[in-house]
């Protein structure tokens, strides 16, 4: 089964391009607004860093989520969006003064921060602006999950976070700051974890962490697992929602969260990946000495996750009902890895046809590079397009 797409608008426009399918998307949202409902003191924190552009983060706003930015500018296009400064946590392990100040101005949430000499430039940069910056600290829980090697984040070889030894010392430092308020603490073991043994771990480690604190009467008022929930890339149609019934049972039952805590999530690609695809266009069938070539107008530029991660993203030819064969689908850039997808079966494909990519509402429009001098792909909802 393919997707469903608007191909006589899709002829109009300039290809390749992002299509973001509303209905998928406000469907997700939906279901993870209804799911959170059944526990109390559940928070979503959309992570910008998946997909930042205007019209999908609008619609993200409009469910009443908040946002995780990791840079100054994805915190300005929270803002430009409509998130409340109240709603907004900003992570990463190397933030900018410029980048901290632009939190500090707004009064955002919370910063979410890695390291000892991060914190003392967020206390120096408050205290210059007569504030007290909300922190919470970035604990790398040291749990493995499940994923590629690129996208694990919470072992202990990682860069990220503050080793769990230092969790006592940096909380102790923070206490003692003027400009400080020391209120949670943040973790995130990695990303496309479908495994819910993997965030069990994380549950387990954190309730740990928690007896330990309680012992030494620190309370936390704000707990921060993180994203991580993969979704379904082999299947986009069948499962375009992910499963967030199980993942938020799974924090319900396995993390002891405290009767004066606030439960706080991070999804990125588990919120928009499966409304997502990028639509191409086929240049040339060429005939190798052995295979077939379906030569994209897209490339690595374009979505660069099949380069960089051996990622699979489901590829259609959505303007062909002919009888299936197979084709090598690559894109137009000058480098052996410009490949979408090997011996992939579609329906016999010519110049002009289209070509979907599925599943890359995530990680796709906004990795987009200007590599070779190629304009970066725009990005329309089904909205702009009826
Ligand atoms: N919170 C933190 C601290 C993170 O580092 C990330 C993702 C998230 C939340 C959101 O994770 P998600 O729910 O989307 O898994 N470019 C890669 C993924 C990198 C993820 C980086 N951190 C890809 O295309 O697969």
């Amino acid at each position: 089964m393919k997707g469903v797409f608007p191909i006589d608008k899709f002829r109009t426009l300039q290809t390749p391009f992002y299509y973001y399918d509303t209905r998928v998307l406000r469907d997700t949202l939906t279901t993870i607004r209804e799911e959170m409902a059944r526990y109390d003191r559940f928070v979503m924190h959309y992570a910008v860093k998946a997909n930042a552009n205007p019209k999908v983060l609008t619609i993200i706003r409009e469910s009443g989520m908040g946002v995780d930015c990791v840079s100054g500018g994805e915190i300005r296009a929270a803002i430009r969006a409509g998130f409340p400064a109240s709603k907004i946590v900003f992570a990463g392990v190397g933030k900018a003064d410029w980048e901290i100040n632009l939190g500090l101005e707004h009064g955002i949430f919370c910063f979410n921060v890695e390291s000892i000499p991060e914190l003392e430039v967020i206390n120096e940069l408050a205290a210059a602006q007569n504030k007290v910056a909300n922190v919470a600290f970035r604990i790398n829980p040291d749990v493995g999950a499940h994923t590629h090697a690129n996208i694990t984040t919470g072992l202990a070889e990682n860069k990220f976070g503050i080793s769990m030894q230092d969790m006592d010392k940096v909380i102790d430092i923070a206490v003692g700051m003027k400009n400080i308020r020391f209120i949670g603490l943040h973790f995130h073991i990695g990303s496309q974890i479908l495994d819910m043994g993997d965030f069990i771990a994380l549950c387990n480690r954190v309730n740990e962490l928690q007896d330990k604190l309680e012992a030494r009467h620190i309370l936390v008022e704000h707990i921060n697992v993180g994203g991580g929930l993969g979704i379904d890339y082999g299947h986009p149609n069948r499962q375009p929602i992910p499963d967030f019934k199980s993942y938020f049972a799974t924090y319900a039952g396995q993390l002891k969260l405290r009767p004066h805590q606030t439960l706080h999530f991070e999804l990125g690609r588990a919120v928009v990946g499966q409304c997502g695809s990028l639509i191409a266009k086929v240049l040339y069938v060429k005939q190798g000495t052995n295979k077939k070539f379906a030569i994209l107008d897209a490339g690595m530029t374009d979505l660069i996750r099949p380069a960089l991660y051996q990622a699979y993203h489901k590829i259609e030819n959505i303007t062909s009902e002919e009888a299936v064969e197979a084709y090598d689908v690559v894109g137009p850039i000058c480098e052996s890895s410009d490949v979408f997808g090997k011996a992939i079966d579609l329906n016999g494909t010519r110049r002009g046809d289209l070509i979907a990519l599925r599943s890359a509402g995530a990680y796709g429009e906004i990795m987009a590079s200007g590599y070779n001098c190629r304009e970066l792909p725009k990005g329309y909802t089904s909205d702009e397009l009826v």
